[in-house]
C-alpha cells in the first residue's frame, strides 16, 4: 500500500498519528532551515515540514519542485495557534515530515495551477490534464459524478432498466448534420453516429421493456456554442403506456429532487407556459422567468400612421411590432443604446427605436425619444399607457417579420436583464408546451420543430388539413433560459407516422429507405410510448455556475469541433484509406 491517507482529509483527530501520504507538489516554501511543501490529492491539500533533523530526507525535500509526485511519512502536530488557517480543511495541523520518496519528477507546468486562471482556454484543453488538477475542476467533475449517481439510483427505484444502445448505426435525425463512420466491409457505405437513441429507445418499448432510461453519448455537427457540444450526454428516458402529465411528473421529480438533495434548492411545482405565449411574451422558447421584463404587442395602435417604418410591419400578418419596458433604464447611455442596436442587429432587426420616460405627469413633453415625431403625440401616449410606463422606463421597439422582431427583443430582454443585474429569483425552472408540429424553413418547406417521431394533438385529418397550425405532444423543461431537456409523446401508429412523413415531404420510397425498420416496427404491435431527454452537460453547468458546458465536460472540443489535447480530428494514412475505400479531395477554394 502507497498510502494511509489522503492528503486533504487529514484533521485534528489525527494528532500524534504517523501517517502516510501521496501527491503532488502544489508548492514548496524555504524558511532556511524549514522546508514546507503543500501536497495536494484530490481530496485538498496539506502542509508538510520538513527540518535538518530529517536528514538525507531534507535533502530531498529541498530538491523537490512544483507538481513533483511525492510519498511522505511523517506524524500528525497540531499547528500554532498563529498558523492555524481556518480557511483549510486541514488548517489546524501540519506533518512533520520525517521520509521523502519522489515518486516522479515533472517539468514546470504550462500554467500556473490555480483558480484565477490567466491562460487562454486553448493552452488549459491543450494540457487538459494539467488544468483538472485544479480545485474547481477537480470539484465539478466530481458533482458530475454525484448527480449522475443520483440520477441513476432515482431512475432504478423508479423501475427503469439501463440499456445501451449502438453508437455506429443509422442516422437518427434530430435536425443536425450527421458524423459519420466508414465501413470498410462494405466499400462505400457508411454508418451515422447517433444524434440520439431516439429510434432505439423507441424500438426498446416496442420490445416490452416498458421504462428505460441510460447516461447516453449523442454526436451532432453543428455550429457549436457554449452550450453545445459535437458530442454530448443525455439522460434518456422512455416509457410504455404513460402520457405526458406521467413523464412530466417523473422527470420534474428527479430534477427537484437532484436540486433539493445536492444544492439544498426547494422549487415549486414548475409553472408551465404555451410556445405561443413564451413567444409573444419572451420572445423565446426558453424564456429566462428569472428576468420581470415582457414584450406587449402594440400592432393595433399603429395600422393608421405615416410612419413607416412601424406602418409596414403593423399591417402585414407575418409581422409583430413589439415594445419591450425596462423599469429604470433611463439611466442608460446613447452609446449604450448604440451597443444594444448593434447587439439585435445580429438577429437581423433594421434598428432599436426607444423612447425615455422622464416625467410622464407632463404628459409628452415627459418623454425623450428620436422617434414621437414619427409616431404622433397620441399613438405615443397611447403606446405609454398601454405600457405602464412609469418615470425612469425606457422603452425599446421592433418592428419586423414576427420572427427578427421575437428572437432580437428575446436576446435584448436577457441581455438588458443581466446589465442591469433584474433578476428576480436564482434559479426559474419551467416547462414549455403545446409545441408547433412544424416550422417553415426558407425555402417554403416544412421542418419538424421537435423530430419526426413526435405525435400530434390532433388527428390524421387536421394534421393533414392545417399543418403549420397543428400541435405536437411534446415538452420542453426550462431552466433560467436554457433548455435543459425536451420530449413528447411519440406516434406509435404506422399510418400516422407515414402521414408526418409525407407532410413533411418524404417520398414513401425515401420513408422505406431511411425509416423502414421503425414503419415496420410500429406494425408489429407498437405500445403508446414517450420520453424525454436531458442535457447532462447543461444540467451540470447551471448547478455548477459555469460559464460553458465545456467546464463540466472532462475532455470537451474547441469551438471548431477539434480535440487540442489528441489533436484530433488528425488525418490517416494512405493504406487505411486504401482499406476503407477512401479518396480525399484536395478541398477546393
Ligand atoms: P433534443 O434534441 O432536444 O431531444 O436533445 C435533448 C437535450 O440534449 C441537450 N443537447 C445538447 N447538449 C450539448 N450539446 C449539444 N450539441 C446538444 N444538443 C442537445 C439539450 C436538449 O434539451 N431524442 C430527443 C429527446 C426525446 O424526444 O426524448 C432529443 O434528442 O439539453
Ligand atoms: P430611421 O427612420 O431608419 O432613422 O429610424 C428611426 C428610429 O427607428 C431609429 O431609432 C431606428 O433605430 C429605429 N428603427 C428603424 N427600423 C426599426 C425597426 N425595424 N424596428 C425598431 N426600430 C427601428
Amino acid at each position: 500500500m502507497y498510502r494511509t491517507n489522503y492528503c486533504g482529509l487529514v484533521r485534528s483527530a489525527h494528532i500524534d498519528e504517523q501517517i502516510t501520504l501521496c501527491g503532488w507538489v502544489d508548492r514548496r516554501r524555504d524558511h532556511g532551515g524549514v522546508i514546507f511543501l503543500d501536497l495536494r490529492d484530490r481530496e485538498g491539500i496539506v502542509q508538510v515540514v520538513f527540518d535538518s533533523d530529517a536528514g538525507e530526507f531534507f535533502e530531498q525535500a529541498d530538491k523537490v519542485r512544483s507538481e513533483y509526485v511525492l510519498k511522505v511519512t511523517g506524524r500528525v502536530r497540531a499547528r500554532s495557534e498563529a498558523t492555524v488557517n481556518p480557511n483549510m480543511g486541514t488548517g489546524e495541523i501540519e506533518v512533520y515530515g520525517t521520509e521523502l520518496e519522489i515518486l516522479n519528477s515533472a517539468t514546470t507546468p504550462p500554467f500556473q495551477l490555480d483558480d484565477h486562471i490567466t491562460v487562454g482556454e486553448d493552452i488549459r484543453l491543450k494540457y487538459r490534464y494539467m488544468d483538472l488538477r485544479r480545485t474547481e475542476m477537480q470539484n465539478s467533475l466530481r458533482f458530475r459524478s454525484k448527480i449522475t449517481s443520483s440520477i441513476r439510483n432515482y431512475l432504478v427505484d423508479d423501475g427503469f432498466l439501463d440499456i445501451e444502445t449502438p453508437i455506429m448505426t443509422r442516422a437518427t435525425p434530430e435536425g443536425a448534420r450527421d458524423y459519420l463512420i466508414p465501413s470498410r466491409t462494405h466499400p462505400g457505405q457508411f454508418f451515422a453516429m447517433p444524434q440520439s437513441p431516439q429510434l432505439f429507445k423507441q424500438m426498446l418499448m416496442v420490445a416490452g421493456f416498458d421504462r428505460y432510461y441510460q447516461i447516453a453519448k449523442c454526436f451532432r455537427d453543428e455550429d457549436l456554442r457554449a452550450d453545445r457540444q459535437p458530442e454530448f450526454t443525455q439522460i434518456d428516458i422512455e416509457a410504455s403506456f404513460i402520457d405526458e402529465e406521467d413523464i412530466m411528473a417523473t422527470t420534474e421529480t428527479m430534477i427537484r429532487g437532484i436540486f433539493a438533495e445536492h444544492m439544498g434548492v426547494e422549487f415549486d411545482a414548475f409553472p408551465r407556459m404555451t410556445y405561443a405565449d413564451a413567444m409573444a411574451k419572451y420572445g423565446s422558447d426558453k424564456p429566462d422567468l428569472r428576468i420581470p421584463l415582457e414584450l406587449v404587442e402594440i400592432k393595433d395602435l399603429l395600422k393608421d400612421i405615416e410612419f413607416k417604418v412601424f406602418a409596414g410591419p403593423a399591417n402585414d400578418p407575418a409581422c409583430r411590432v413589439t415594445a419591450l419596458k425596462v423599469p429604470g433604464g433611463a439611466e442608460i447611455s446613447r452609446k449604450q443604446i448604440d451597443d444594444y442596436t448593434k447587439f439585435v442587429s445580429i438577429y437581423g432587426a433594421k434598428g432599436l427605436a426607444w423612447i425615455k420616460v422622464n416625467a410622464i405627469e407632463t404628459g409628452i413633453e415627459g418623454l425623450q425619444s428620436p422617434i414621437i415625431k414619427f409616431l404622433g403625440d397620441d399613438v405615443t401616449m397611447n403606446i405609454m399607457q398601454r405600457l405602464d410606463a412609469q418615470n425612469g422606463d425606457i422603452v425599446f421597439f421592433g418592428a419586423d417579420k414576427s420572427q427578427v422582431v421575437s428572437e432580437a427583443l428575446g436576446a435584448l430582454r436577457c441581455k438588458v436583464g443581466e446589465d442591469l443585474n433584474l433578476y428576480t429569483s436564482k434559479w426559474a425552472p419551467m416547462w414549455v408546451v403545446d409545441f408547433p408540429m412544424f416550422e417553415t424553413t426558407a425555402d417554403g418547406g416544412l421542418t419538424p420543430l421537435h423530430h419526426p417521431f413526435t405525435a400530434p394533438s390532433c388527428s390524421i385529418e387536421e394534421l393533414q388539413a392545417n399543418p403549420v397550425t397543428a400541435l405536437s405532444r411534446a415538452y420542453d423543461m426550462v431552466l433560467n433560459g436554457c433548455e435543459l431537456g425536451g420530449g413528447s409523446i411519440r406516434i406509435h401508429d404506422q399510418v400516422m407516422q407515414a402521414a408526418v412523413f409525407d407532410v413533411l415531404n418524404i417520398s414513401a420510397d425515401e420513408q422505406r429507405e431511411k425509416f423502414g425498420f421503425l414503419l415496420d416496427a410500429l406494425q408489429y404491435g407498437a405500445p403508446p410510448h414517450g420520453g424525454l431527454a436531458f442535457g447532462l452537460d447543461r444540467l451540470i453547468m447551471l448547478m455548477v455556475g459555469a460559464d460553458s458546458i465545456r467546464d463540466v465536460i472532462a475532455f470537451p472540443k474547441t469551438q471548431s469541433a477539434a480535440c487540442l489535447l489528441t489533436d484530433a480530428p488528425s488525418v490517416v494514412d494512405s493504406t487505411q484509406l486504401r482499406d476503407l475505400n477512401i479518396r480525399v479531395r484536395k478541398k477546393e477554394d
